[in-house]
């Protein structure tokens, strides 16, 4: 059996210590997850696996012989594939290039051999079950769960290189629909049947508890348990990510909402009504248009009816919402969020830079303020505001969003998938910090595909169905396989 072997590996990015002194076991046939909070390490130490970031210490140890990580060549050859959580597709580029980002290009007489190279992406698509994207489609086309199946598919090609056995997948299902996930998982199986390791990265507890053989805790840098399937435990494994029990993830419900807030209607034919106080969630298949009605309301897509806040018609346009009071966090933080080169505090300013201005000069010390203030709402982990987007952990570039909406006061919050990538510990922070913005009167949407945040956090759910909001549920009392069974009712109907 394969094994790889981490001690004492440690890695400083100026300051900050990201990791500092973890060790990690692997062997074939095993699923083993890796979990901790927001900046604990993971991605960090996944980049050290890979060959792209040099450790300060510590050793590995391959098969009982040690082997030296000094580049990505040398993690292809020791047989390491992975799917990183932050890497960037080139949209102009097709699926088949994409693909073939990470690996030896197939050439023919000195020319790329386009022949082989669909042919492997073809092959590598069909083995997760995904066959209907088609290789030489540009990636700009694709939806983000096709797009995200698709880098999963590259780990999978077969280069000619030597035999892959370690599989290292950083978040793989942030971007997935329930049945793209399923997919992912059966491909995992077959990997691990066959001998090969994976190495999951997940803050979905649910996952981790259905597919991991064994789950390795990281915290502040440091390994903090090894747990094997008989002593996981999810209030354990919590207790190990934080140091502190989550005891309540969801806050309680509100006691009463007040009137009518915001009003849209010409919504492919339907409309929506939020009251003041309350929390909506949009349930829907991937595809049904919760993303595009969010940014109807917002005003990124162009809309056929009107949106009223208070009685008041909103003019359209990004900009006249947000100063409107209506705030909204996008769901591909990537391409529609953060400016991943800048300092931090400028993502989270940039849509109030309008009332922070006097006189058409922006005022410094408030933009700071603004920022220090939501940053430590949301439990903000960074050096301070100048720190780049890009250089923050994932799910705190996802809480860079969460501030930024929050900053305004705003009197509507549209949230689109609010969590995804965020640990468990900052998922209760930010749910209570849903609910304290509702008890102060503002109406909530809240977009998501996690049944179990739906129905935890809202008090009622509407159905969406091809971008038109539908019937609505109560959530209190309401169980996953019925609001599943509703959703797929839609689909039929
Ligand atoms: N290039 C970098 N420059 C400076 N600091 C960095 C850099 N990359 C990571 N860090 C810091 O190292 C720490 C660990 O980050 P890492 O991305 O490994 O966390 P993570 O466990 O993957 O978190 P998440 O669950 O949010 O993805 C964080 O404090 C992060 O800000
Ligand atoms: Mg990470």
């Amino acid at each position: 059996m394969r094994h790889l072997l981490l001690t004492g590996v440690a890695k400083a990015y100026g300051p900050t210590l990201a990791l500092r002194g973890v060790s990690l076991a692997l062997r074939g046939g095993e699923v083993h997850a890796l979990m901790g909070e927001n900046g604990a390490g993971k991605s960090t130490l996944i980049r050290v696996l890979a060959g792209l970031e040099r450790a300060d210490a510590g050793e590995v140890v391959l098969d009982g012989a040690p082997l030296r990580l000094t580049g990505p060549e040398v993690a292809t050859a020791a047989g390491f594939r992975f799917l990183h959580q932050e890497m960037q597709v080139v949209p102009g580029l097709s699926v088949a290039e994409n693909m073939h980002l990470a690996h030896r290009i197939p050439q023919r007489w000195g020319l790329v051999d386009w022949g082989r190279m669909r042919a492997a992406a073809a092959a590598a698509l069909a083995e997760l079950g995904i066959a209907e994207i088609d290789p030489r489609a540009t990636m700009a086309d694709l939806g983000p769960g096709d797009r995200m199946l698709a880098r999963i598919a590259a780990t999978l090609i077969a280069d000619g290189g030597p035999e892959p056995w370690l599989y290292v997948l950083d978040e793989p299902t942030a971007a997935l629909s329930h049945a793209e996930a399923e997919r992912l998982f059966a491909v995992i199986g077959r990997l691990v049947g066959r001998g090969a390791a994976v190495l999951y990265v997940s803050h979905r507890m649910d996952e981790v508890m259905r597919l991991a053989d064994r789950v390795t805790v990281l915290r502040d840098g440091v390994t903090a348990s090894v747990l094997d399937r008989a002593a996981m435990d999810r209030d354990r494994i919590i207790r190990d990510m934080t140091g502190r029990a989550v005891d309540a993830l969801f806050p309680p419900r509100a006691a009463r909402v007040g009137r009518v807030l915001l009003e849209a209607d010409g919504l492919a034919g339907g409309s929506l009504a939020l009251r003041a106080g309350e929390v909506v969630g949009l349930a829907g298949l991937a595809g049904a248009g919760r993303n595009a009605l969010l940014k109807t309301l917002i005003g990124a897509l162009p809309r056929a009816g009107k949106v009223r806040l208070d009685g008041v018609e909103v003019p359209p346009g990004p900009t006249a919402a947000w100063a409107a009071g209506i705030a909204y966090v996008p769901r591909d933080r990537r391409s529609e969020g953060v400016m991943l080169g800048q300092g931090l505090g400028r993502s989270v300013s940039l849509p109030h830079l309008g009332w922070l201005a006097r006189a058409g000069i922006l005022r410094h010390r408030a933009e700071a303020r603004l920022v220090a203030d939501s940053g430590a709402a949301v439990r903000l982990k960074a050096e301070g505001p100048g720190q780049a987007v890009a250089e923050l952990s994932g799910g705190n570039q996802q809480k860079v969003l969460f501030a930024r909406a929050l900053a305004g006061k705003p009197r509507v919050l549209l949230l689109d998938e609010p969590t995804r990538g965020v640990d468990v510990g900052a998922k209760a922070d930010i749910y209570a910090l849903v609910r304290r913005m509702a008890e102060g009167g503002a109406a909530v949407a809240v977009a998501s595909s996690d049944l179990a945040e739906l129905i935890g956090l809202c008090d009622r759910i509407v159905l969406v169905r091809d971008g038109r909001p539908g019937r609505d549920l109560a959530a209190e009392g309401l169980s996953e396989a019925a609001l599943l069974a509703a959703i797929y009712d839609g689909e039929a109907a």
